[in-house]
């Protein structure tokens, strides 16, 4: 098979590829990260790349064109800098982490690490085993994202043949997280005693190289939800080689490990008052907890609200609209983060924009707009995003709704939200409860948390017993499957609308 030379501007970065492979895959070879939410299928049209040689000349989507000859391509320039949330609330405990015998008595400074691998982004933390202080922090872009934005299709490449590859390229960058903090902490990876994972159950499964087809077709089911404590060698983590990989229990369907570590983190099942916790990443996930009983439940929310499926959207980092809202005079201001110029919006800027625009009555209480709006001349919010935030707000709404039925509750009796993740930590809640996101019953009682998840992690790797305690918790926690819920669909039907008046 022949080879031929592809060229990336504006780099001037050459590689060699063989004939037939896609301009997508060229510039995961050239070691780019390109974003590829449809995972390569030609329909989400985020992988453009412009053709300067050997191909006809202009814009094209990266994953509909084969090299078969030698090429000049010019790259989006949308590849820039993430914010990526790395605190969130924790609480107090004793410090008594698993060590093997070798680090008992190290008089050398020993570590432990603990990882969120969300589905966008992964987080990692290095701790002191003796006080357990933070001694570094890192993070970076989940390297599976250019094989899908959602957890789907990546569960279905790997159903075709591509585990492997998204086990070995998510593992290889935990490892370069850790090599990374542990230099800059001054110890070398072999004084790390141990690793937590926490993640959602399909990030749990790839990683764990599990099989994910339980997971992509009704009825949703964990091939196994187990927490498992192993040999981190064996799942291809460079610590100590006794060191050992602890990885959290995932709940039940979708509802994963990172949930339970957001229940750790905030010691939820103790909490007196009636609460309600959401984590909203590329899913929607909620849990309800009063008087020690939890009930929990997973959405299908989409990654609209993370900037997926928006024609301008994009994840939060420079150059994305994050806030916009009505001056005194009803004029539309927005900021955009970096101070740069605007190249598209996230999460938070949408639901900002959907709800200015309510205001304005520019978006009927149907979600109907007469034409796409322009917010710049580069970004603009088209009929389909509304559709795309609806149904993401649709899921959460009727899913918040339904719990509240199932133990009797009305949501007036809610008397705390905790949000976790970036999305949450972003956005307004005003803006929230004015598109119905949140119902406006939950309106001034919602408080950001951060990266709980994180800080769950943290806790599960700090103290054995935290680990065995949350494993307690989820075989405690009660589950909702919404899709069997017969009033479901009337339910997220009803809640589509911006029609708030009953
Ligand atoms: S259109 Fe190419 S990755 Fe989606």
């Amino acid at each position: 098979m022949s080879t031929y030379t592809v060229t990336f501007m504006p780099d001037n970065k050459s590689i060699q590829v063989e004939e037939g492979t896609t301009l997508l895959a060229a510039q995961r070879q050239a070691g780019y990260a390109p974003e590829a939410p449809c995972g390569g299928k030609g329909k989400c049209g985020k992988c453009m790349v412009e053709i300067l040689e050997g191909g006809t000349p202009g814009e094209h989507k990266s994953c509909t064109i084969e090299v078969k000859n030698d090429m000049t391509i010019r790259l989006s320039e949308r590849t820039m800098k993430n914010q990526i949330l790395e605190k969130g609330v924790s609480r107090e405990i004793e410090i008594q982490p698993w060590l093997p015998d070798a680090l008992k008595d190290s008089s050398e400074q020993v570590c432990i690490a603990a990882v969120d691998l969300g589905t966008t982004t992964i987080a990692a933390y290095l701790l002191d085993a003796k006080d357990g202080h933070r001694v570094a922090v890192n993070s970076c872009l989940n390297p599976q994202s250019p094989y899908g934005a959602d957890v789907i299709i990546r569960c279905e490449y790997a159903l075709a043949g591509g585990s492997d590859t998204l086990a070995n390229c998510v593992r290889e960058t935990i490892n370069q997280l850790i090599q990374e903090m542990a230099q800059e902490a001054g110890i070398s990876p072999e004084q790390i005693a141990g690793v937590s994972l926490v993640g959602n159950s399909c990030m749990m499964h790839l990683f764990l190289h599990w099989p994910v087809d339980t997971l992509t077709a009704a009825p949703y089911y964990p091939h196994c939800k187990d927490p498992l404590v192993a040999p981190a060698s064996e799942y291809g983590i460079h610590i100590h080689p006794e060191g050992r990989l602890w990885a959290l229990s995932v709940i039940e369907s979708f509802v994963g490990a990172d949930t339970l570590a957001c229940i750790i983190a905030t010691d939820l099942e103790k909490r007196e008052k009636l609460s309600l916790m959401i984590d909203i990443g590329t899913n929607g996930e909620l849990v309800l907890s009063k008087g020690g009983k939890l009930l929990t439940c997973s959405t299908a929310a989409g990654p609209a609200l993370e900037g997926a499926k928006i024609t301008y959207g994009m994840r939060g980092g420079t150059g994305a609209i994050d806030h916009v809202f009505l001056d005194e005079n009803k004029k539309l201001g927005y900021s955009v983060i970096g101070d740069v110029e605007a190249v598209g919006i996230c999460g938070s800027g949408l639901i900002d924009l959907v709800a200015c625009l309510l205001e304005l009555e520019v978006i009927d209480e149907t979600g109907f707009m007469d034409e796409d709006y322009q917010i710049t001349d580069k970004v603009s919010l088209t009929k389909q995003d509304i559709r795309e935030l609806q149904l993401a707000k649709g899921a959460i709404a009727a899913g918040i709704r339904i719990m509240c039925q199932l133990w009797g509750i009305t949501l007036n009796d809610i008397e705390e939200v905790l949000i976790a993740g970036a999305f949450g930590n972003y956005m307004n809640p005003e803006s929230a409860c004015a598109i119905g996101l949140l119902p406006m019953e939950l309106s001034g009682k919602v408080t950001p948390i951060g990266n709980a998840a994180g800080e769950g992690a943290k806790l599960a790797i700090l103290n054995e017993r935290e680990f065995h305690r949350s494993h307690e918790l989820a075989t405690q926690v009660e589950f909702l499957e919404l899709a069997n819920r017969p009033e479901f669909q009337d339910t997220f039907v009803d809640e589509l609308g911006f029609d708030f008046e009953d």
